[in-house]
């Protein structure tokens, strides 16, 4: 099982391939404004952000890593369905950089990561990282959920015990499951100055019969069948019968008709001078 807290089961990656570069990033898309931008997706996934960014630089080149061998080749074979040729995916992580087609540090216009550093155990050694490989000139765009921000009507118990075994089975583990409010805080620790840091939010919305269906339906599986289970699971915070409890939940919530629910997603775009 990899350590990533989700992993790559059906259920996560539906919810990872609903996301463009319209829902997922509107930080990044003023800048790019030039066709011919080099861009890096740190911590791609399935690959549908990424192949967006590529159609918005069609006379560039998006390079993409993920160490999940699995989940780059579904972005390999999306970017073919969408017959997008200027990506390329490869098995990579952040903290092993290897040169990309002879492109060394400080080789890229724009570097991205869109729900990443939550995930990791050394968000400030990401941040470094990814801060090096920018060109002087260029932006670091990072972009990640804040779960203890997450609201939700109408009001129900089940939501809460949710959210706090979301919050505990993650910070067990190491990852920072608020990191979307504290971006701009790791940023400063990289060595950006304040000045050069512009900080964000934006938000998703699911309130929609298809909308609850999409989110709810998607956590309900997650829940009870995704590597998160297990985690869950090993953390002893949780047995199987609080998550098939948190499971039924979720069916609950999707069947609400005024059911609402809001993600607060912090954003920063980080300018090397
Ligand atoms: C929540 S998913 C986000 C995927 C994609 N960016 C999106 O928003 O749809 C987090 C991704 O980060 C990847 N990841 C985890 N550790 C990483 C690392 N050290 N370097 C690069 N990517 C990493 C995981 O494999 C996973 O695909």
């Amino acid at each position: 099982m990899s350590k990533y807290l989700h992993g790559h089961h059906a259920s996560v990656l539906r919810s990872h391939s609903w996301r463009t570069a319209e829902n997922s990033c509107p930080h990044l898309l003023p800048y790019l404004d030039n066709p011919s931008l080099k861009v890096l997706d740190v911590g791609c996934g399935p690959g549908t952000i990424t192949v967006d960014l590529a159609t918005r630089v069609p006379q560039g080149l998006v390079y993409a890593i993920d160490p999940s061998a699995e989940v780059i080749e579904r972005a390999r074979k999306h970017t073919a369905e969408k017959g997008v040729t200027n990506v390329r995916f490869e098995v990579g992580d952040i903290f092993e950089w290897q040169s990309l087609d002879g492109v060394e540090e400080a080789g890229f216009d724009v570097v991205h990561a869109h729900q990443v550093l939550q995930h990791l155990q050394d968000p400030l050694g990401a941040m470094k990282e990814m801060k090096r490989l920018v060109k002087p000139g260029g932006v670091l765009a990072v972009r990640d959920c804040n779960y203890m921000a997450m609201d939700w009507w109408p009001e129900h118990p089940g939501m809460h015990k949710w959210q706090d075994l979301y919050i505990k089975v993650a910070q067990g583990l190491g990852a920072y499951p608020n990191m979307g409010k504290m971006l701009h805080a790791v940023a400063l620790q990289a060595g950006f100055p304040r000045e050069d840091i512009e900080a964000s939010i934006g938000t998703w919305t699911f309130s929609t019969p298809e909308e609850r269906a999409f989110w709810c339906g998607m956590w309900a599986d997650r829940t009870v069948q995704s590597d998160y289970k297990q985690k869950a699971l090993d953390s002893g915070f949780a047995k199987e019968a609080d998550l098939e409890d948190i499971a039924a939940t979720w069916r609950e919530m999707e069947k609400k008709e005024d059911g609402w629910f809001a993600v607060i997603n912090g954003q920063v775009i980080c300018h090397i001078r």
